[in-house]
């Protein structure tokens, strides 16, 4: 079991008399003392409304004769993110998603193939029906309006290169739909390429491929031959599409001209390796190791435009941005209204106002059943802030 990650969260706001009622159902608190004219204290600071609710009535009454119309509360939110990522994987039915099996089936089969290349017997065949797996992929990708909830969530240490090869498959398509509208054909090519960019670390010795943290100068020499190894290997497996092989060969060079294997620059890289290397590091980057938390999307996109200027495409790298929208899905968010949710997706380009999965209502209740609230559509409603990032990216 991951640990419980927990976000707090405490608000302090003014709610009317006529309000009162709805609030004794939540865990808010009287912020301060409610004193009469007279000095008589009629409602102690501390107090938790939910205690008032048979007596709410004279209460409001009291209140209303001593000329007091509202009163400040406390709402001291909890937020459980693992009980939130539970609640994301049942909405998922109501979400558009990746077609849960096929993200599984194309994890397990890069991950026999890549057994297969390790065991020396790898055929063709094997290699082939990868490819195919990506045009699969890159048809679910065509489909999805915009990026949605992803399955490629690692589930074990092992599993992590496959599952990335997974993601950059599903976001490289995705940034290619989205660069290049109409090409499927481009689409598919990354998919594949995607699911294969790393295809070379199969002959990447696994003390190197699985070492925590930094490499050693020379380590790292070996582990960047893979980008090389994997073109090769997909050549003798009968891969010719000139677009998978420039994912596989380019998609660590930088648009400096300081990646590898060739130091190329600029344009000079093939597009489809600029756009492998945006989905490349930013799914490192986002992704949960053992040796690091997954980093808020957010975060990884600051870091990849700042940290890493001028390293990646900037039409890419703005794409990028802007599909995933300032709240990207799995963002934690409270409302103007102080109820917290998680950001799901976004209805049309609208990057300010998400669809928000609601957890918490305005009055500090857990919400048990699926509401969705789409921002876009809810006049005088707008996230306040974002809480927390899952750091799940999705489609
Ligand atoms: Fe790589």
């Amino acid at each position: 079991m991951p640990p419980e990650k927990i976000v707090e969260r405490t608000t302090k706001r003014r709610i009317s008399l006529g309000e009162l009622r709805e609030y004794t159902n939540g865990i808010a608190t009287v912020t301060e003392d409610v004193v009469s004219m007279n000095g008589t204290v009629l409602l102690p600071r501390g107090t938790q409304l939910a205690s008032l609710m048979s007596s709410v009535e004279d209460l409001e009454k009291t209140l209303r004769r001593w000329g007091i119309f509202s009163i400040s509360i406390t709402l001291n939110n909890k937020l459980n993110v693992n009980e939130l990522e539970h609640m994301l994987k049942n909405a998922e039915a109501n979400l558009s998603v990746i077609d849960p099996q096929l993200a599984r089936q194309t994890v397990t089969q890069v991950s026999n193939v890549y057994g297969r290349i390790t065991d020396g017997v790898c055929k063709p065949e094997d290699i082939s029906r990868l490819a195919e797996q990506g045009r699969n992929l890159a048809k679910e990708v065509a489909q999805a309006p915009q990026v949605m909830f992803c399955l490629g969530q690692v589930r074990s240490w092992d599993e992590y290169t496959y599952v990335h090869s997974l993601n950059v498959a599903l976001l490289g398509g995705f940034l290619a739909s989205r660069l290049f509208p109409g090409r499927l054909e481009l689409m598919e090519s990354m998919s594949m390429g995607g699911i294969l960019h790393d295809l070379g670390k199969a002959r990447v010795p696994q003390e190197i491929l699985n070492k925590p943290g930094r490499l050693s100068p020379e380590e790292f020499e070996v582990m960047k031959k893979h980008a090389v190894y994997g073109a090769e290997l997909a050549v003798e497996n009968s891969v010719t599409d000139e677009r998978v092989l420039s994912v596989i060969r380019g998609h660590h060079e930088r648009f400096t001209g300081s990646g590898y294997p060739d130091g190329l620059e600029k344009d000079a890289i093939p597009v489809e390796a600029r756009i492998a290397a945006v989905a490349d590091v930013f799914d490192a980057l986002t992704a949960q190791r053992v040796y690091k938390p997954p980093m808020e999307t957010r975060s990884a996109i600051s870091i990849m435009l700042e940290n890493m200027e001028g390293h990646f495409d900037p039409q890419v790298v703005r794409t990028l941005l802007t599909s995933l929208g300032l709240y990207p899905p799995g963002t934690a968010v409270e409302l103007s209204d102080g109820s917290i949710g998680v950001a799901v997706g976004a209805r049309g380009n609208d990057l300010l106002r998400p669809e928000v999965l609601l957890q918490i209502d305005r009055t500090g209740r857990k919400v048990s059943d699926m509401r969705i609230i789409d921002l876009s559509r809810t006049e005088g409603l707008f996230v306040e802030r974002s809480l927390h990032d899952t750091g799940k990216l999705a489609f």
